[in-house]
């Protein structure tokens, strides 16, 4: 059952966030300066969005942001469970601010997120971890100031794990965005379709929308605050809406947020393509604000390991979305996550992998080597593939991506492209990073403001990036 949080359920959480505020104002006052929060992040976009909300009511609650962790009084690390990698590196993490909080006992720290919405995970850190003073799985997130109050006033240590199924909506929380340009928005949270390697539904619960007028009302404060770039971000968004109305979806959602009056571009992440009609695509062909891209997961080219994976879909009926797509949005950035070495791989089914990324030639491919998720299906099959296999198929598949990356890069070649900067490259402090409408990463030389859209001549291309100068 999804539960809406209602509007006196949150009002207790101003109020704790209210005390909280007083609690910090007289040890602020001791110090002579506010106290600090860091919030470390793990996984996907939907994360990121999560923890933009824990920033939000941790700055209502008077705590003033940190990027250094040494610096705060406060760490919250927001997890992610996808894959093993993940739990190890957020784990690891959190057992180095175990010296920091020698050398600054009052120092707290909370784990939040996917990875404690598991049982056996809460079980680790609540044992393994007794510097940690408290961890609460996703559907807790709203409740984040009651659980600071109490940890600061009973000094007990506190840990809350998901009821099962559970999934909860919680409208009109505090953000703090990380750009003032960019933006997420969430249009629905969990998931339904329990493909059998993902611990997704299992820790994000039930699938769920919000409704389309709440959705409306947060696109019109981002685009009325100056955000020029929304993505709309679910598990799954092309079932946005069967939870709640017999005849309303993704695409009139999309329509609609993209009548709103402004100068913004509208992505979405992540479709699923068993839910992906050619409605939606006509309705991106036809939304002058929808960005010409797709990121349309295959995980794998064979039908039988798909089917064993319940993906619900066929490589063939796949492949027609796709040339229908292309057909009806000239070029469209298409990217898609593959899935290699899941239980019962073949040489032959990873053969038809490798064939079907040759054929479908995608701008990106993010692949994964399969990590066994406890409590999953998959984990349980018995035909587990060998690390070592695994890891061979991972650079072959690699070596072929990145040369198909590369050819489709090479068509850009002496073309000029709109970029939305993204201020100084990560990778290359004389340069500046942005992105293509279509979502392609840019490296360009210039000066643009970050936020600022600019026309660069691409120069040279590299399998993950363009480079160019500004016209
Ligand atoms: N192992 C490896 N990759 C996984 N993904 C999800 N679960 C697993 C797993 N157990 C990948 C899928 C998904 C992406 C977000 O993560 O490709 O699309
Ligand atoms: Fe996981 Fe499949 Fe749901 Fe994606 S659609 S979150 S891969 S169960």
């Amino acid at each position: 059952m999804t539960k809406i949080i209602s509007k006196e359920e949150l009002e207790y959480q101003k109020k704790y966030a209210e005390k909280v505020r007083l609690i910090l104002n007289g040890l602020s006052s001791e110090r002579g300066e506010a106290l600090r929060f860091s919030v470390v992040t793990y996984g996907c976009q939907q994360n990121e969005a999560d923890s933009e909300r824990l920033a939000g009511m941790l700055s209502d609650m008077g705590y003033e942001k940190t990027d250094d962790v040494k610096e705060a009084d406060l760490i919250l690390v927001n997890t992610c469970a996808v894959r093993e990698h993940a739990e190890v590196r957020a784990l690891s993490v959190t057992g180095q601010y175990k010296h920091l909080k020698e050398k600054k006992p009052s120092l707290m720290i909370g784990v939040c997120g996917c990875m404690v919405s598991q049982e056996h995970r809460l079980d680790d850190i609540k044992f393994k971890y007794p510097y940690v003073d408290f961890a609460f799985g996703t559907s807790y997130l709203w409740q984040l100031p009651s659980i600071i109050y109490a940890r600061l006033t009973k000094k007990k240590r506190l840990f809350m794990l998901d009821a099962e199924d559970e999934g909860n909506i919680a409208e009109d929380l505090p953000v703090m965005r990380e750009c003032s340009y960019r933006a997420w928005l969430s249009v629905m949270y969990g998931c339904n379709n329990y493909c059998t390697y993902c611990v997704v539904p299992h820790v994000r619960g039930r699938e769920r929308s919000r409704t389309k007028e709440d959705i409306i009302k947060e696109a019109k404060e981002l685009i009325a605050d100056g955000v020029k770039d929304i993505t709309l971000l679910g598990q799954n968004v092309n079932s946005y809406g069967k939870t709640l109305y017999p005849d309303y979806g993704f695409a009139e959602l999309l329509s609609d947020i993209n009548a709103i009056d402004g100068d913004f571009t509208l992505r979405f992440m992540t479709s699923h393509p068993k839910d992906a009609t050619k409605k939606l695509i006509d309705t991106m062909a036809r939304c002058e604000k929808c960005a010409p891209q797709l990121h349309l997961p295959l995980q794998s080219g064979s039908d039988r390991i798909l089917k064993r994976m319940n993906r619900r879909y066929t490589l063939e009926s796949y492949k027609e979305l796709v040339s229908y797509a292309r057909e009806k949005i000239p070029g469209v950035v298409l990217t898609s996550d593959i899935i290699v070495g899941f239980p019962g791989e073949t040489e032959e089914d990873f053969d038809l992998t490798m064939q079907a990324l040759s054929d479908i030639k995608y701008d990106m491919v993010y692949s994964f080597i399969y990590s066994k998720r406890k409590n999953t299906p998959a984990a349980e099959y018995e035909d587990q593939v060998p690390d070592d296999i695994k890891g061979e198929r991972f650079r072959r598949m690699l070596d072929l991506q990145n040369g198909i990356g590369q050819k489709i890069n090479e068509t850009y070649l002496n073309k000029t492209v709109r970029v939305l900067c993204d201020g100084i490259s990560k990778t290359d402090a004389d340069m500046l990073a942005g992105r293509t409408d279509g979502g392609k990463n840019v490296c360009f030389s210039g000066k643009a403001e970050e936020g600022e859209y600019v026309n660069v001549k691409i120069t040279e291309a590299r399998p993950f990036v363009l480079i160019g100068e500004i016209m």
